[in-house]
Order: C-alpha cells, then sequence, then structure tokens
C-alpha cells in the first residue's frame, strides 16, 4: 500500500513505488490472516528472524545463516535505564543480515540469478554472504573509497563482484537504480537496498525480539542513514500494536551524524521535507548519506511515535564508541550514534534517567579497525619478564593499548 495517497497493490516482489505518486510502498500484513502463538514464538526464538515466520512473506526457499536473536545487554557505566540492542552479533556483524535472510530467500524463491545493492559497506557484506549461500551471484555498488575495509574484506571473502563509483553512496544507489529500469527484465536480477520493503520486512523482527526482552520500551534510539531501519522497527511495534499485543509503541528517536543529517537538521528547523546534500561528511561512513531514500517512511515513523530527530558530532559518536568498548560491546562509529543521542537527550533533560531506553547498535567494531587504531593506539614495548611483572603490579593508570613486543 503507498503510505503517501492510499493506493493498494497485490503482492509483487517486484513493485516497490506506487504508479501514482512514486513513493515507495509499505507491506501490509493482513492480520485478519495472522494467528501469532506467542509461547512457541518463545520456544524457538534461538531460530533468530524466521521465529516470526507468521510476520514475514512466505518463501519457497529459506536463505539463512541463522541471524536475529541479537542480545539485549544493559547498559552498567551509564547512570541511566538503557539497553543496548546487539547487531554486531548477526551472522555478518550488523542488522542488514535480518533483512538479508528475507530478501536473499525471495530472489531465490522467484529464481532470480543475480542480486544488487548499492552500499556504504554492510548491505553489501552482508549481500554477498546470503547470495554465497543461496547461491546467487552477487552484485555490489559502492562508492570508492568510501567504505570500511572490514565490509569490502568480507564482500571480497564471500565472492561478490565489486563495483566502485566516484561520489558518495547517494550516487552508486542511483546508478543502481537508473541501470536495474534500463534492463526492465525481471526475474534475473533482484535489487536489494532498502528501497525494497521486503529486506525491511525482516529488519522489523528487532521490535519483536524488544518486545519479548523487555516489552515497550519509552524510546529506542536508531542511528539513520538511508532512514529504512528506524521505519522497520516502528513498524514492527506498530504491528504488534495493531494485534493487541501491546497498547502503544515506543517513542522513537533518530539519530544522524551532524555533517550527513538531511532528516534530522530539516526537522529541527520545523520543516516538512529534508535538506538534501551532495556531500554528506562524518566518521561514521556507515551513515555517510546525503539523500535518504526512505526519508518520508522514517518521518511518518518518528512522528506517529511521537519521537524525533536529533544530530550528534562526530566527536560525541567516538566517544559514545569508546564508552561501550569499555563496556565489553564493540561497535562500528555508526552504531556508536545512538548512545552518543541517549547522552545528549539525557542531559538535555529531554530524556529522564528512568526512562527504558533501547539503544540501536547497529554492526560491530571489528567492521572498522582503521578508526579505532587510528584513534588510541599507543604500546608499551617490554623485553624481559622483570618488565613485564613491574606492568602488572603497576598502580599506574592504564594506556591505551598494551602490546607486548620482544
Ligand atoms: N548503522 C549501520 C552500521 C549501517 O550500516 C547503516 C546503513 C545504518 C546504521 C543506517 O541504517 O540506512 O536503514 O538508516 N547502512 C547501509 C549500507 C546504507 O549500505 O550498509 P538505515
Amino acid at each position: 500500500m503507498c503510505p503517501r495517497c492510499g493506493r493498494e497493490y497485490e503482492i509483487d516482489p517486484y513493485r516497490f513505488r506506487c504508479d501514482k505518486c512514486g513513493e515507495l510502498l509499505d507491506a501490509e500484513l493482513l492480520l485478519e490472516n495472522v494467528h501469532i502463538d506467542l509461547e512457541r514464538i518463545k520456544r524457538e526464538r534461538w531460530i533468530g528472524v524466521w521465529a516470526f515466520r507468521e510476520f514475514l512473506p512466505k518463501v519457497a526457499d529459506i536463505v539463512t545463516l541463522r541471524e536475529g536473536n541479537t542480545p539485549l545487554l544493559k547498559l552498567l557505566k551509564v547512570n541511566g535505564n538503557a539497553y543496548v540492542k546487539f547487531e554486531g552479533a548477526n551472522p555478518t556483524g550488523s542488522f542488514k543480515d535480518r533483512g538479508m535472510t528475507v530478501g536473499v530467500s525471495i530472489a531465490k524463491s522467484i529464481g532470480a540469478r543475480y542480486i544488487i545493492v548499492a552500499s556504504t559497506g554492510n548491505t553489501a557484506a552482508s549481500a554477498a554472504a546470503y547470495a554465497a549461500r543461496g547461491g546467487l551471484t552477487c552484485l555490489i555498488v559502492i562508492p570508492r573509497g568510501g567504505i570500511a575495509r572490514g565490509k569490502l574484506a568480507q564482500a571480497v571473502l564471500h565472492g561478490a563482484k565489486i563495483v566502485e563509483v566516484s561520489g558518495t553512496f547517494d550516487n552508486a544507489l542511483s546508478l543502481v537504480l537508473e541501470s536495474l529500469s534500463k534492463i526492465g527484465k525481471r526475474g534475473l536480477v533482484y535489487p536489494l537496498n532498502s528501497i525494497n520493503v521486503w529486506r525491511l520486512e525482516g529488519q522489523k523482527t528487532i521490535a519483536y525480539e524488544i518486545f519479548l526482552d523487555v516489552g515497550v520500551p519509552d524510546y529506542v534510539i536508531v542511528p539513520v542513514g538511508n532512514a529504512g531501519n528506524i521505519y522497520a522497527i516502528w513498524k514492527g511495534f506498530e504491528e504488534l500494536r495493531r494485534l493487541g499485543l501491546i497498547d502503544h509503541v515506543p517513542k522513537m528517536i533518530g539519530v544522524q551524524a551532524e555533517g550527513a543529517s538531511p532528516i534530522a537538521k530539516a526537522w529541527q528547523l520545523g520543516l516538512k521535507e529534508p535538506l538534501f546534500t551532495s556531500s554528506p561528511k562524518t566518521v561514521a561512513s556507515a551513515i555517510r548519506i546525503g539523500k535518504p531514500v526512505n526519508w518520508y517512511r522514517a518521518w511518518r515513523a518518528v512522528e506517529k511515535s511521537g519521537g524525533m530527530f536529533i544530530t550528534v558530532t562526530d566527536e560525541e559518536i567516538l566517544q559514545a564508541q569508546r564508552l561501550l568498548g569499555r563496556e565489553g560491546i564493540g561497535v562500528e562509529p555508526a552504531s556508536a550514534a545512538s548512545l552518543a543521542g541517549y547522552l545528549k537527550l539525557l542531559q538535555e533533560g529531554i530524556i529522564d534517567r528512568k526512562d527504558l531506553c533501547v539503544l540501536i547498535a547497529t554492526g560491530h567494531g571489528l567492521k572498522d579497525p582503521d578508526i579505532i587504531l587510528n584513534l588510541s593506539y599507543e604500546s608499551i614495548q617490554v623485553s624481559s619478564p622483570e618488565e613485564l611483572v613491574r606492568i602488572m603490579l603497576s598502580e599506574q593508570q592504564q594506556t591505551d593499548v598494551i602490546v607486548i613486543k620482544r
């Protein structure tokens, strides 16, 4: 169904936009056809995303790496009532796997041979792995020099065909969309960017898992790039509400990096549409996006939930990344934007320390090792056991990293 003009369409794996107004379509869960057996789902939580199969599209062939069922970890060192949903624990280290299992299963079930994605890195890594698992060829289109090394290495490891373009993610995505419109042939290449609503259907399972763990939080805080995920999580809660399992949804907070904040800036200025930019800049490469295609979905989700969009600086992001690291939770910079946003809203008194908050940590710290090492790598050299003993017993404050070399 079109969220803007209300036009309805039959289910079609290739239809993403409304013919009438051009908006990206929603997938409607027909509630009258859905019977939810919560006890069965709880028993089968370990399966991950497909434990929630009643909420997902029916596919003939499931391509899975056992994604989902990620830990919800209480923040110990921050004075508040916050939990981190650690999506880095997914098979390729990001929340993208939840959507990719659904998207690639559809691609396989309809007999596609290729999948294609433009990406800031995590979608590429995930698409490459799931395509490999499903026996499909994966084509990824990435901004040259714009994706973290861990993600690129994953795409290489899983055998994706890699195409680089100059410019930003937005250039890569419009190239993919234009080339698809030129092929015009269904059934050969299946696009799996977040314009593909079926992928977002997989991502909405984050909401179901949060609900099973802690019920309905006051706030869910999400880093925003292309703006699909915040919508997907809201939709998950909204479906639980419509099914009568909960009576309200959490306030959704979308966090963008200051230099790449087309939605948050417009929101704060009270505008009705984003301020797109062609030169997004942030240390958090995953969310370095100037023209989020899902902005309308995300805007609606945030508005309906009573939430807001905010910005955080790169410095705040890196500080938050470090804070999480010191709690044993390793995330990439984009993911730390949710903690940076939480701290900011606590400080501004918008969120109370008692409010139950879930921060979505979208991707694993190993994705982007360069950022970490460039910022805080120090080492102490030792050459004898005595020196090592002295360090062991030293009361001195520990440096960032101690590397022992002989
Ligand atoms: N966090 C991480 C680690 C991401 O990789 C992304 C998006 C986001 C947050 C934002 O999610 O786009 O749904 O608002 N990465 C995409 C990619 C764009 O290509 O991997 P969003």
